[in-house]
């Protein structure tokens, strides 16, 4: 059994997507939800599934984000994770933090990546007149919102769509496709996923 920990800083959304995946035969389940926000929605909702949570507010370590993501790796590590899932996870990791990582560790970003990596995915696809969008789970490197795709689901883009009209229609997706790539992933099969 494959032992998950999950990332979030907000609502986790996803976060609960993969929590309520990861039942019966699924050859993984989930040991830590962790935020940098102590008040991120997403940490009751992981306690009420009785999954331990912990929170390091990353707000006091300011610009020193070595020491925000040594704590944060005290309470991961206490965890002893195979995988590490990002899941609205809006911090920057450094590579130190990444290298201990690479390989297993995962994130979903609101766009078909490699277009529109860092934030604003769908402002940016509206701006470019994209007739598509949607969302890809990759495997975490040193660079930002790169990595190998493990996943994407495309949705259409709408006549008179707005930013949160279309990053609603993508989260939708987003939570069909990351517990599908993490299923398959923690069986050990990298082959993508594509909905
Ligand atoms: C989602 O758009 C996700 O793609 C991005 O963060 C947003 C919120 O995710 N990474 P969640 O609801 O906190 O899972």
């Amino acid at each position: 059994m494959k032992r998950v920990a999950i990332l979030i800083s907000g609502g986790g959304s996803n976060m609960l997507a993969l929590l309520d995946s990861m039942v019966g035969d699924h050859p993984a389940r989930a040991v830590l939800v962790a935020s940098n926000d102590p008040a991120a929605g997403g940490l009751a909702k992981a306690a009420a599934r009785d999954v331990p949570v912990a929170a390091v507010d990353h707000r006091p370590f300011g610009k020193d984000r070595a020491a925000f993501e040594a704590e944060l790796l005290r309470h991961i590590e206490a965890a002893e994770p195979d995988i590490l899932c990002l899941a609205g996870f809006m911090r920057v990791l450094t590579p130190g933090f990444v290298s201990r990582f690479e390989g297993r560790m995962l994130n979903i970003h609101p766009s078909l990546l490699p277009k529109y990596p860092g934030l604003h995915t769908h402002q940016r696809a509206l701006d470019a007149g994209d007739a598509e969008a949607g969302c890809t789970v990759h495997e975490v490197t040193a660079v930002l919102d790169d990595g190998p795709v493990l996943g994407q689901a495309r949705v259409p883009v709408l006549s008179g769509d707005r930013p949160d009209t279309l990053a609603a229609r993508v989260l939708v997706q987003e939570h069909r496709l990351y517990p599908a790539v993490l299923r398959r992933y923690a069986a050990g099969d990298r082959t993508p996923v594509l909905l």
